[in-house]
């Protein structure tokens, strides 16, 4: 039996194992061979922690995730789209989902995947460079998510949290150790990052991403 979560518009089977959905906003349609599954006329689309951070940490039993219906999302690192497509189930018709990403092959894809929803805007841009895509956003957005591999991930985050995020919207990042600096020991990564983000935002969560993503951590914020 699929039951909604404390989270808006994402739901959960209880079974031998626990599993995530969001209710399928294009019926009928997978983005990456994900299960459908069909409950009192709904469809519902399997989130796979495996393969997306947010439902990794939604699993490790984070408290706030801040995503809601209707929001306006700046997505940084958007590859093929995978987890975009989740939040596109989730903002629904009446939110709008800016992916940026900078590698024209993932874009490719993310463009396809922006023909069959209508909520998603493909951004062919450098996350670093946040001045280059300033005028292509509908802004101050209300909510930011950055899951990109770059040493200086936390400073991409705050210059993309400082231009775009309305005050008091959530800012949610997925940090990869071995990106920022592979011969130090990841917890030592993550307290740096608690520090820089301490100073800049509020931090209202935190969750390590172990077994589903090796060494990765996850910090929901909001902006002050
Ligand atoms: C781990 S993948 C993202 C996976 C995706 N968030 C998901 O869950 O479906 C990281 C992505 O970040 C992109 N990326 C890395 N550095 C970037 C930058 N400076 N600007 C934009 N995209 C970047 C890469 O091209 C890659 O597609």
């Amino acid at each position: 039996m699929i039951t909604q979560t404390k989270f808006f518009e994402i739901f959960e089977e209880k079974k031998k194992k626990r599993s995530l959905f969001t209710k399928n906003l294009v019926p009928g349609k997978q983005v990456y061979g994900e299960k459908l599954v069909n409950q009192a006329g709904v469809e519902y689309r399997e989130w796979n922690p495996m393969k997306s951070k947010p439902a990794a940490a939604i699993m490790k039993g984070l408290n706030q995730f801040g995503l809601k219906p209707g929001d306006k999302v700046l997505y940084l690192g958007a590859s093929s789209g995978t987890t975009v497509s989740h939040f596109s189930d989730i903002v629904g018709r009446e939110g709008m989902i800016f992916a940026v990403d900078f590698a024209p092959r993932v874009v490719r894809d993310l463009v396809s995947l922006c023909e069959i929803r209508s909520n998603i805007a493909p951004l062919l841009e450098d996350a670093n460079k946040p001045e280059t895509y300033r005028d292509k956003i509908i802004h101050p957005v209300d909510f930011l998510f950055q899951d990109i591999a770059q040493k200086n991930q936390a400073d991409i985050f705050m210059k993309n949290v400082e231009m775009f995020l309305k005050k008091g919207g959530y800012c949610l990042l997925a940090v990869k150790a071995r990106s920022v600096d592979i011969t130090q020991k990841p917890g030592k990564i993550f307290n740096d990052v608690k520090k820089f983000l301490r100073d800049r935002v509020e931090i209202v969560d935190y969750r390590e991403l172990n077994p589903f993503e090796k060494d990765h951590a996850f910090f929901v914020c909001k902006k002050r």
